[in-house]
């Protein structure tokens, strides 16, 4: 049972094609009906066979109960992205890439008596060059709190597990949640941090697990090791898994009272 002053957030790590399309929603309605989320948010950037987005599947995440989706670098795969990406509200891409670049970074949703920030923001280590995420989200965060919203939501979308840790420990107190993606990797270090930020450095994948990072191992095994090149795909066998968090925030003080992983097996 949730208590009426918690607002409920679930999120979904990197949806890996098709394969992890079917996965997430074969136990979708019955993640939500354990959960009873306020709000879903999912990172859609492998969602199109691995690589980037299309409409069609940003109206089929919008139409099945996901309110947010997120991204990072591979946002851009699909061309046809410069099409739409202006016209979804719920669709983000990092919000430091610089100034006028298409879409936008932050979504602010109104849900019940509540009104949440979420924020997709990209690291830079071992990563592109990008505008800096500290400045950025804070800049945006010192917007969103002129406007009332004390709940505030960030997918850091990063390589290193330092440069996850540090944007934790910065920005302490300051939001709700930041919640890692990137790696596909699932940790085990969710907590809440001294001044109730919940924090987690991966939350993980939707997809086969027999892969690497989702994808074939036949293709990685042709990269990595044998250095030849490759076009990698999803994988579509195997044990697929749907991995995310689940997050309680206090809904007048912004603060985080829980956060626990999600690690549903399929089939
Ligand atoms: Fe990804
Ligand atoms: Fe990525």
């Amino acid at each position: 049972m949730k208590s009426e002053n918690i607002f409920r957030v679930i999120a979904f790590g990197d949806v890996i094609g098709d394969p992890g399309r079917k996965a997430l929603f074969s136990v979708f309605r019955k993640i939500r009906d354990k959960f009873f989320p306020d709000l879903v948010v999912l990172n859609g950037e492998n969602a199109a066979h691995g690589f980037g987005i299309t409409q069609p599947i940003v109206k089929q995440l919008f139409e099945n109960g996901i309110d947010v989706i997120t991204s990072g670098n591979h946002i851009w795969q699909k061309k046809e992205i410069f099409d739409f990406i202006d016209k979804y509200p719920g669709l983000l891409r990092p919000i430091n890439y610089p100034p006028h670049t298409p879409g936008h970074g932050c979504a602010v949703i109104q849900k019940g008596d509540c009104k949440a920030a979420v924020i997709s923001a990209m690291g830079r280590t071992y990563m592109d060059p990008i505008d800096c995420p500290f400045q950025r989200v804070e800049s945006e965060i010192e917007k969103l709190r002129k406007e009332g919203i004390n709940i505030i939501l960030v997918d850091l979308h990063a390589e290193a597990t330092s440069e996850k840790q540090i944007f934790g420990w910065h920005f302490d107190g300051k939001i709700s949640a930041v919640w890692g993606t990137h790696t596909h990797t699932q940790t085990s270090d969710e907590r809440i941090l001294p001044r109730k930020t919940a924090y987690i450095t991966d939350i993980g994948m939707c997809g086969s697990i027999d892969s690497v990072i989702g994808m074939k191992t036949s293709e990685s095994y042709r990269k990595v090791i044998q250095h030849l090149p490759v076009k990698f795909s999803p994988e579509e066998d195997g044990s697929m898994e749907v991995q995310g968090v689940v997050i309680d925030i206090h809904k007048k003080t912004g603060e985080a009272t829980l956060i626990n992983r999600i690690k549903e097996k399929v089939g």
